[in-house]
């Protein structure tokens, strides 16, 4: 196990994997931060979706701690990359401090490697906890702003849902840097609550989408968009009328803006490389750059992908 965390028992066993997916939601609902149906936002991460890699560590029978970890190719151009995204990171609020959450990470970055992953990534805040299992904050993010102008037209926009994924998924593969995705996750992914999706029709076929939302997160942002960039620019502004607010707009920093206009470029997740031989090297900076440091092998994951 790769961690000199304090434990308090030394007969803890090793976390092991969860298929009692009622009682892992009831542990997340009131331990993650207090507010029910958190599992529902990361549909493809908990669950019959992802079976196997839920994690958990147990005491006199009941979870403590749990992390979970996915699959996720990363597509950069003509190159892939295998990374194991880990998320809902989550001890009982009584057993904090224990070392718990870096048993169950640890855990997951095993699982990962057995599994043959190049990386690991998580967008959780930078913090010792990561930190001290070699995580790094890495990859160059946009933000940019698009004001709300009066008179901007909206003809043309329409909300959508989980039914629009098989028609919209073409728009997001001509992307170079993404995550691949099939029709199917993308449904589920669009089913996540507080996920709005707009797209821009001519004659009844898209040439644009964004979202805006997931879950608990990522509130009140377009974190994901694709199309014509033309078409793209012009949902966005269509967008910021409809919502009546500038929309602050993320996407990759190594693609060029959707919109003109004042940008600002942050980190994208935190990264561990687990196969330095794979990627010939294990800085992830020097691999994915960060706000100060171009990169040397740009990628990007939306945000609906976000783990
Ligand atoms: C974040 C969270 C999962 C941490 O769980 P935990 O079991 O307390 O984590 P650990 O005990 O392994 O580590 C906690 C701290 O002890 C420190 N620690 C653990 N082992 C250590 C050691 N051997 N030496 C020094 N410090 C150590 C960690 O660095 C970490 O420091 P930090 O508080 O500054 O980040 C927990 O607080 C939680 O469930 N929060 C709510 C949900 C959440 O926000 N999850 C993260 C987003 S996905």
């Amino acid at each position: 196990m790769w961690t000199d965390a304090p434990l308090t028992r030394e007969s803890l066993a090793l976390p092991e994997p969860c298929v009692d997916y009622p009682a892992l939601e009831s542990f997340l609902d009131h331990e993650f931060d207090g507010v029910p149906g958190i599992a529902r936002e990361f549909p493809l991460l908990v669950g019959v979706r992802n079976p196997g890699r839920s994690l958990v560590q147990r005491e006199r029978g009941a979870i403590v701690s749990h992390a979970a970890w996915k699959r996720v190719e990363l597509v950069a151009g003509q190159r892939r990359l295998s990374a194991a995204g880990i998320g809902l990171v989550t001890t009982a609020a009584g057993e904090r401090g224990r070392g718990l959450a870096t048993r169950v990470i640890s855990s997951c970055l095993e699982a990962a490697l057995r599994e043959g992953m190049d990386l690991a990534v998580l967008f959780g805040k930078p913090s010792a906890l990561y930190t001290r299992l070699g995580f790094v904050a890495a990859g160059r993010e946009r933000v940019v702003q698009v004001p709300l102008e009066s008179g901007t037209p909206t003809a043309g926009i329409r909300c959508g849902g989980p039914e629009d994924a098989a028609r919209l998924l073409p728009l997001l593969e001509s992307h170079l840097l993404r995550v691949s995705r099939s029709a199917e996750d993308f449904a589920a992914l669009l089913e996540i609550p507080e996920t709005r999706l707009y797209q821009l029709e001519c004659g009844g076929r898209p040439e644009a989408y964004c979202v805006v939302g997931k879950g608990r997160d990522l509130g009140g942002v377009v974190h994901e968009w694709a199309g014509a960039p033309a078409a793209v620019a012009a949902l966005l502004r269509g967008v910021a009328a409809l919502e009546a607010r500038p929309l602050p707009v993320i996407g990759p920093e190594a693609l060029a803006a959707p919109v003109a206009g004042e940008s600002r470029v942050g980190p994208l997740a935190m990264f561990r490389v687990l196969r330095p031989e794979s990627l010939g090297s294990d800085d992830p900076v020097e691999l994915f750059g960060d706000p100060e440091t171009p990169a040397r092998l740009p990628i990007y994951i939306w945000g609906l992908d976000s783990i």
